[in-house]
């Protein structure tokens, strides 16, 4: 698979923030910390699609979607899902990929393409939805209640949400095996990405807290799985592409040097970190019917 060519970023996009404190009183730093206008964010959305689309198509075939489903991908991202859930669902189904911003997504290939900010805008096409998915969009949205109500409000009686996310805290590491100076420079380098990432209002905490949140937001049959890989290029080219994107942003905040990144960068490209992530809790449940 690979990333498809960008098209040009439209202005106007919403602001997703909300004006946060970061940890330690700092104003929070504005926006989602890993934006879809550069680059590296298509290259992350392949490795992304590399490494999880198999677990979340899993899910999908167990919660039943099939030909002529209904389906609602928020925050999409790349055209992996989408595209996933057009094969499934087939000419009689419909499926919807929305993103703040879009530009990753191609129109014409089975699915309908929307800018919709899942923070502000409410439910599209609400009640009619029998599976509305997210994966590793709430953990950057600061009113995360709110977006899975409106989530929830799409669904039909009966239609599955399904929320994945990261859980960073319960799972902090780069390199699990710390075994020498270059797998705990990556695990440095992963505590100052977490820090940028907190100061945007991220949750590290999130993923664990799903199955309650899936509750609280009026969902029955709540479940959930976690899921993480160790090691494998798939991982290496992620970080990889994480630190490029991010390495203005670390430099600014004091919380790395040139040289380390620079020597991560190598110590990637060597192949010898086995990178691994933070788990991904897959966590579903359904609208009463
Ligand atoms: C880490 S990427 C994950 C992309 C894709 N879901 C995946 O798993 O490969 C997060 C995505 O969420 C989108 N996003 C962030 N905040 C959002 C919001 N408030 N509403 C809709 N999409 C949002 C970003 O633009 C980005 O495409």
């Amino acid at each position: 698979m690979t990333a498809s060519p960008r098209t040009p970023h439209a202005d106007g996009r919403p602001d997703p923030t909300d004006g946060t404190t970061a940890p330690g009183g700092e104003p929070a730093a504005r926006g989602y910390l890993l934006d879809n206008a550069r680059k590296e964010a298509g290259e992350r959305f392949v490795w992304l699609a590399e490494l999880f689309d198999g677990v979340t198509r899993g899910h999908f075939e167990r919660l039943g979607v099939g030909a002529g489903s209904r389906c609602w991908e928020v925050g999409a991202g790349g055209p992996g899902i989408p595209e996933a859930l057009a094969a499934a669902v087939g000419p009689t189904g419909h499926v919807l990929a929305t993103d703040i911003d879009p530009s990753w997504l191609k129109t014409g290939e089975g699915y309908e393409v929307r800018r919709h900010d899942v923070a502000v805008d409410p439910a599209p096409e609400p009640g009619t939805f029998d599976l509305v998915h997210a994966r590793l969009v709430l953990v950057h949205v600061p009113d995360r209640a709110k977006a899975l109500a409106t989530m929830a409000a799409a669904l039909r009686p009966g239609g599955w949400l399904l929320i994945e996310d990261a859980d960073t805290a319960l799972q902090p590491l780069a390199c699990l095996d710390d075994s020498g100076p270059a797998q705990r420079r990556a695990n440095r380098l992963r505590d100052a990405i977490r820090e940028l990432l907190a100061r945007r209002g991220a949750d590290l905490r999130y993923g664990r807290t799903l199955p309650r949140a899936l509750r609280e937001a009026g969902l029955v049959d709540v479940a959930a799985a976690g899921a993480f890989p160790v090691g494998g290029s798939a991982c290496d080219r992620l970080e990889a592409s994480t630190i490029r994107h991010v390495r203005a942003e670390l430099l600014a905040a004091g919380l790395a040097d040139d040289a380390e990144l620079d020597a991560h960068l190598a110590a990637i490209d060597a192949g010898e970190l086995d990178l691994t992530l933070a788990p991904l809790i897959s966590a579903w449940g359904r609208r009463p019917a």
